[in-house]
């Protein structure tokens, strides 16, 4: 085989299987709804700053540890402790990159279950001319049946099951080619659409005037958070792609390219929504109904307005699915290595606790809706406490791990400017952990930036 043509080939494979496990929800249903929630502008720049200063080199570390490695997370962390002679401690890490993906996996089957419920909805084309109090009831009616929810659910895990105890790779590659122009360019007519209303700019200013008057600790936590969530990191994903990765491939341009990739899409979901939310004189703080409530507004105005949304909604459950694939993923090859189960049984167990916790999710929307874990309901604890808490700890391990532990790093990396080379290893090994600190005691009080609230 010509090895030009098999660099080629795997280097695009890898590029969309990555892009489709960081694409997804995160992008489309939870970042304006977080940033909406936030205040915009001043949240949008940090999440925008963590992005480019911490995501981006810890993107790097964790698929140079992966290719490593070539193991799932939690066995690559062991073998390279062995290998770097390092402490046993670090392996802490391992087990909470296994578990932070299979904990976000009980509640992003549920969401992408509204999605896949909202696919009947617009093809039925009963958003044809609705206004903003009837779709608003259409989202409520929804997520206050457990039985309705229970049933998408079941339908979502039970396909990720099916699909990861077959093994994946051919089928992902090819539907990640096509998702992602036409994801892009749905956006676009829905961008275009938010554009003739006439509130483009008052979204644009929400989105991008950065007010740090209306930016609470807990603001920044989320942001730091979801620069975490949005590019798949701290879960083992990115590290299970990156163990099969050819050696030759340049692991820096690939993972610039797929985070820009990943945050322009949250921004157009973001300038797609926004003006919307103005221009019916919604709250930009609705919390996750946000996307439901506000697109379906813009797809009963425009032509072939059922047609568009029923697509739009299809692509964003093939986003979500994508996600859910990998997040299934590293969980199940560690029950693989370390049980000795078959794949199948691995994915089904796995799989099958996934979603009975999904179920408190569910039920956080209706049932136990008053039921408070610290203040949250379950879905928002359990959100809050991965995205927030997990992932900016995981990291902030593997972060250190890769910056100083990781003795060949600069090989793995072939960054071959020492200047460059320097700023990924301070920015892991010194900013990104104090970056994480300080976030952390300003969230529980102890310092003091960003107004409380
Ligand atoms: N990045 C995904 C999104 O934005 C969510 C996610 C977090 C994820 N961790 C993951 C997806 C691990 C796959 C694997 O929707």
């Amino acid at each position: 085989m010509a090895t030009k043509q098999g660099q080629w080939s795997s280097y695009w494979a890898f590029i969309l299987a990555t892009a489709g496990a960081a694409v997804g929800l995160g992008n489309i249903w939870k970042f304006p709804y977080i940033a909406g929630e936030n205040g915009g502008g001043a949240f949008v720049l940090i999440y925008l700053v963590c992005i480019a200063l911490i995501g981006i080199p810890l993107m790097m570390a964790e698929v140079m540890l992966g290719r490593a490695a070539g193991h799932d997370p939690y066995t690559a962390i062991r073998q390279l402790t062995k290998k770097y002679r390092a402490h046993g401690l670090w392996q802490v890490a391992g087990g909470s990159l296994v578990l932070a993906g299979f904990l976000i996996l009980s509640y992003y089957s549920v969401i992408a279950g509204w999605a896949t419920a909202y696919v009947l909805k617009a093809a039925s084309g009963i958003f044809f001319e609705a206004d903003a109090s009837h779709i608003n009831a259409l989202f409520h009616q929804l997520v206050a049946s457990p039985y309705e929810l229970a049933f998408w659910h079941t339908l979502m895990m039970s396909m990720t099951i099916a699909i990861v105890s077959m093994g994946v790779e051919k089928g992902l590659e090819r539907s990640v080619l096509y998702l992602f122009p036409s994801m892009l360019a749905l956006l676009l007519v829905i961008v275009g659409y938010s554009m003739s209303t006439g509130y483009f700019a008052k979204g644009l200013s929400f989105l991008f005037y950065p007010d740090f008057n209306k930016l609470s600790s807990y603001g920044i936590l989320s942001a730091v958070g979801h620069a975490f969530f949005t590019l798949s990191l701290a879960t083992g994903s990115i590290m299970m792609y990156g163990a099969y990765l050819p050696a030759r491939v340049s692991i820096p341009k690939t993972t610039v390219f797929i985070a820009i990739a990943d945050t322009l899409i949250a921004l157009l979901a973001g300038l797609a929504i926004f003006p919307i939310v103005f221009a019916y004189k919604l709250e930009p703080s609705a919390g996750p109904g946000l996307i439901f409530q506000t697109l379906p507004l813009a797809f009963g105005q425009m032509p072939y307005g059922s047609f568009f949304g029923m697509v739009f909604f299809m692509m964003l459950v093939f986003a979500a699915f994508t996600s859910a694939i990998s997040l299934l993923e590293p969980s199940v090859a560690w029950c693989v290595n370390y049980f000795k189960l078959s794949r199948p049984k691995a994915a089904f167990m796995v799989g099958g606790a996934a979603w009975l916790l999904g179920f408190g999710t569910i039920f956080s929307f209706n049932w136990w809706q008053h039921l408070k874990i610290l203040g949250f309901n379950f879905f928002d604890f359990l959100d809050n406490m991965t995205a927030n808490y997990m992932l900016p700890l995981t990291g902030l391990i593997v972060a250190l791990f890769a910056a100083w532990v990781a003795t060949d790093s600069k090989k793995q990396l072939a960054i071959t400017s020492p200047f460059l080379f320097k700023c990924w290893k301070y920015s892991l090994g010194i900013l990104t952990p104090i970056a994480i600190i300080l976030v952390f005691l300003n969230a529980v009080g102890i310092l003091s930036f960003g107004s409380h609230s």
